[in-house]
């Protein structure tokens, strides 16, 4: 990291998130740099983070070796489209775009570049995250680490080889917040209508579900034994658990993911139909 020069297009809710990350880390703040099309946001992250902002891409991108776009997919092709033939093939291009697929990004920056694609969530902007990465043919083992070590201020990250596996990736934990918010929104709702305060039940379920993720991360048990461990036979957690299971529990969940793993794939295909 210490020789590179990265630049960000988009300086929205995620770049701002990875760059506070690589601050914290020790990144300085003449090695980041900034674009976007709205002034006023631009002039915030300037204030905060002391960096030089562009609000031309193409002036940006000639100055940096990694850039991260960071825009809405659905602005990612005109983004790139203007940046066609004006990067060198050194430069590194990673992106955080959900669904746009790697050989799209090339094809509209005008071929031969090295490109990463993370699938981050959203819990990245608390430096929670966790993503999936896949590099192109064209990405170093160099440029691997480097990029590795700019999503690692945010998020944990596990590279897969198989870029289709982005999209389970993506079915699990990139639209995975929400279905842990569902069940916070049904155990609060279920909470209440046993007489509990509607307050109090959304914060026992919250709390609830944070202490059982730190159990789960910091234990060496797999999920299935912690939850056999707090199952006692006959007991309040088996009657909820034996009634899960007889609503087929695990069914509705593995549809669920198969139904976000569909659309991410349609999705995909829909982003990268611009001819
Ligand atoms: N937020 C998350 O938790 C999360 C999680 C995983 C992945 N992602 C991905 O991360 C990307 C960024 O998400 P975000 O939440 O940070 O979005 P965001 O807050 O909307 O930021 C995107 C920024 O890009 C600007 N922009 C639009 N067109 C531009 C252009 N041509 N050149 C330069 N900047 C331009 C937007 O300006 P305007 O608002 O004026 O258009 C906005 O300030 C998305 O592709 C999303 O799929 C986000």
């Amino acid at each position: 990291m210490q020789n590179s020069l990265i630049g960000f297009i988009g300086a929205g809710n995620m770049a701002h998130a990875i760059i506070s990350g690589l601050i914290n880390n020790g990144t300085k703040h003449n090695q980041i740099k900034i674009s976007d099309t709205n002034e006023a946001l631009l002039s915030l992250r300037k204030a905060e983070f002391n960096l030089e902002i562009f609000t031309d891409n193409t002036k940006l991108a000639a100055q940096c070796n990694v850039i991260v776009l960071a825009v809405k997919p659905q602005v990612l092709s005109s983004v790139c489209k203007v940046l066609k033939k004006k990067l060198t093939t050194n430069t590194l291009i990673i992106s955080i775009a959900a669904g746009v697929r790697s050989r799209d990004i090339e094809r509209w920056l005008g071929g031969n570049q090295a490109i990463v694609r993370a699938m981050p969530n959203t819990p990245a902007l608390l430096k929670q995250g966790i993503t999936g990465l896949f590099a192109n043919e064209q990405v170093s083992s160099k440029q691997k680490s480097l990029a590795e070590n700019i999503l690692n201020s945010v998020c944990e990250c596990l590279w897969v080889d198989d870029e289709s596996l982005l999209d389970a990736i993506t079915a699990v934990s990139g639209s995975g917040p929400a279905y842990f918010f569902l069940m916070l929104e049904s155990m609060t709702k279920a909470g209440a209508a046993l007489g509990l305060d509607e307050r109090m039940a959304q914060k026992l379920s919250i709390q609830t579900a944070l202490g059982a993720s730190m159990m789960a991360s910091s234990s060496e048990d797999s999920p299935q034994q912690l939850r056999n461990k707090v199952t006692s036979k006959n007991g309040t957690t088996q009657a909820a658990i034996e009634s899960f299971q007889d609503q087929n529990f695990e069914v509705i969940i593995a549809h669920a993911i198969r139904a976000a793993f569909d659309r991410a794939n349609e999705i995909g295909i829909e982003l990268g139909n611009d001819e």
